[in-house]
């Protein structure tokens, strides 16, 4: 039994030993390399666009990100401050384009006068853009491309 837990002991100092030998070997880690004991300072918020110059989507069906800040536009029971300016009603006065026809339909399809229960939260699926730069490579590539390579 002694020599077991020796084993044991000796197998887990084996696996603490790779382990450290992993991490200053520059492995990417939640903590960047800051010691355990220590806090690391809180990164950079990246700045909201707010100039109104919309980015291509990815694919068809992506939710176009949002062009525009949205700080303090209430989504509540009482409230859905997106709405005031993209609903089809108030889009002469705001010249925002109006949530396509989807927003409007329910799960069987059935077009309703207003925004659907499953739409109304608009930050479920709608971002912001910000500037920030890709946290990894992106090898995306886009199915007009890959259209025409064929
Ligand atoms: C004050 C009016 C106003 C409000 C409020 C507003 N928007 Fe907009 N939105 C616009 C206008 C105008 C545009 C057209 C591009 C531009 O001028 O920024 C736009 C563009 C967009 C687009 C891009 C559409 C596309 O086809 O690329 C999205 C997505 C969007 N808004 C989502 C939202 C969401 C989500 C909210 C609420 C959090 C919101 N907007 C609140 C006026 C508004
Ligand atoms: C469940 C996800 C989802 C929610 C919630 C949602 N959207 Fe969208 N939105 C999309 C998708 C997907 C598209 C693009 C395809 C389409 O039109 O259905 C889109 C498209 C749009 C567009 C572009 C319309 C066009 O014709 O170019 C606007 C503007 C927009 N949404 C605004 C809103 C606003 C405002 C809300 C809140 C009231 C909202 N969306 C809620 C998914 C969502």
């Amino acid at each position: 039994m002694k020599r077991f837990l020796i084993h044991i002991t000796t197998a887990f100092g084996l696996i603490a030993l790779a382990s450290t030998t992993a991490l200053s070997d520059g492995a990417a880690t939640l903590r960047q390399g800051e010691p355990i004991a220590s806090e690391a300072g809180a990164p950079k918020m990246n700045k909201v666009e707010n100039n109104d110059i919309k980015r291509v989507r990815n694919y068809p069906e992506q939710p176009p990100t949002i062009p525009h800040q949205t700080r303090d536009y209430e989504i509540s029971l009482n409230a859905n401050k997106c709405m005031s300016c993209h609903a089809r009603t108030r889009t002469g006065e705001s010249q925002a384009p109006m949530v396509s026809i989807t927003h409007y339909m329910d799960r069987d399809n059935q077009v309703l006068a207003t925004v659907s229960p499953r739409r109304y939260f608009c930050n479920q699926c709608h971002v912001t853009q910000v500037t920030a730069p890709p946290l990894v490579e992106n090898e995306f590539t886009d199915v007009e491309d890959i259209i025409k390579g064929e």
